[in-house]
């Protein structure tokens, strides 16, 4: 029942996710009262804009009630109390915790303290699996399919938890192909990597050679606070860009996508083009995430 990594959705709980999804992106209302008297706790240790308010307005869409913080400033972990300690006291107080941290593992061991679900909201330079299932359901959406598709996905790998997430969802689909595109001291890890059950081509950070074959271009920023050394994140900083010549060499019906936030990996003018899915992909947040919290509690994986 914890949704800790992307690794562990199969194909068919994503598809019932998608067409719950669509049927509350229709008709906002049709949530209500799927979790009245539910309590959702949204433990957020780590800054946050979109994961924390659409988490938050989909338990309230369905009638659940939200407890919970945005920093772990605001707790007593600022006291010295532990993360597990936190856990305990939260999961007694709700029905389902979702957790972001900055450290690699902290979902799971909250998964391991908690009686009830654990949703990981992102942790350290690990996972973000309710951000695959997003954007998925951003794909689908546009191409009808996930299947057959090239996918192209560009900037910090080696960081970026919205990636490996990605990559390993899209393990339960058959894209075409995936090419991973990033400065050298960017690309992704092996251990993500090595998980993948299919074959991505590592291209170098100048994506002219596959740009007219792609058709879902993934950018992500430089996760310059995980970087332990400063001058390394400076090197990385600038090397790659997308600009409104690039996109209009994409395919017709090609997409550009960001997790946001983007800082300055895509030009402002880029928003103007059809193919800039960003937002859109942000706004699918809400029925998302509300698709994932119904079936949390109706017992389905
Ligand atoms: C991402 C994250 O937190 O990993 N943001 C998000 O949830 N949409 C991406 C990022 O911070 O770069």
């Amino acid at each position: 029942m914890d949704i800790l990594s992307s690794l562990g959705l199969g194909r068919s709980y994503l598809e019932k996710i998608f067409s719950d999804a669509k049927s509350f992106k229709a008709d906002i209302s049709a949530g209500k009262g799927i979790l009245d008297g539910k309590v959702i706790a949204l433990a957020f240790f780590e800054p946050s804009t979109r994961t924390y308010t659409s988490f938050d307005v989909a338990a309230k869409r369905l009638g659940a009630s939200v407890i919970g913080f945005r920093s772990q400033e605001d707790t007593s972990m600022a006291k010295g109390e532990t993360l597990s300690d936190t856990i305990r006291m939260l999961d007694g107080y709700a029905d389902c915790i979702a957790i972001r941290h900055r450290y690699d593992g902290a979902a799971k061991l909250a998964a391991e303290v908690a009686k009830n679900p654990v949703i990981n909201c992102g942790d350290g330079r690990n996972e973000h699996p309710t951000q695959s299932i997003v954007d998925l359901y951003t794909i689908v959406e546009s191409f009808g399919r996930i299947d057959g598709l090239t996918y192209c996905l560009m900037g910090d790998l080696r960081y970026s938890r919205t990636t490996n997430s990605l990559l390993y969802a899209l393990g339960q689909f058959k894209p075409k192909a995936v090419y991973l595109s990033s400065p050298d001291q960017l690309a992704a890890r092996s251990e993500v990597i090595d998980k993948l059950g299919f074959k991505c081509k590592k291209i170098d950070y100048d994506i002219d050679s596959v740009i007219e074959e792609v058709d879902v271009l993934y950018v992500t920023r430089i996760q310059k606070e995980r970087f332990a050394d400063e001058t390394e994140y400076k090197k990385a900083k600038g090397s790659y860009y997308i600009n409104e010549d690039l996109v209009a060499r994409m395919k017709p019906e090609g997409i550009l996508m960001h997790p946001l936030p983007r800082i300055d990996e895509i030009d402002r003018r880029v928003d103007r083009s059809k193919k800039a899915m960003y937002f859109e992909e942000a706004n699918n947040g809400v029925p998302v995430r509300m698709a994932i919290l119904k079936r949390m509690f109706d017992g389905g994986r």
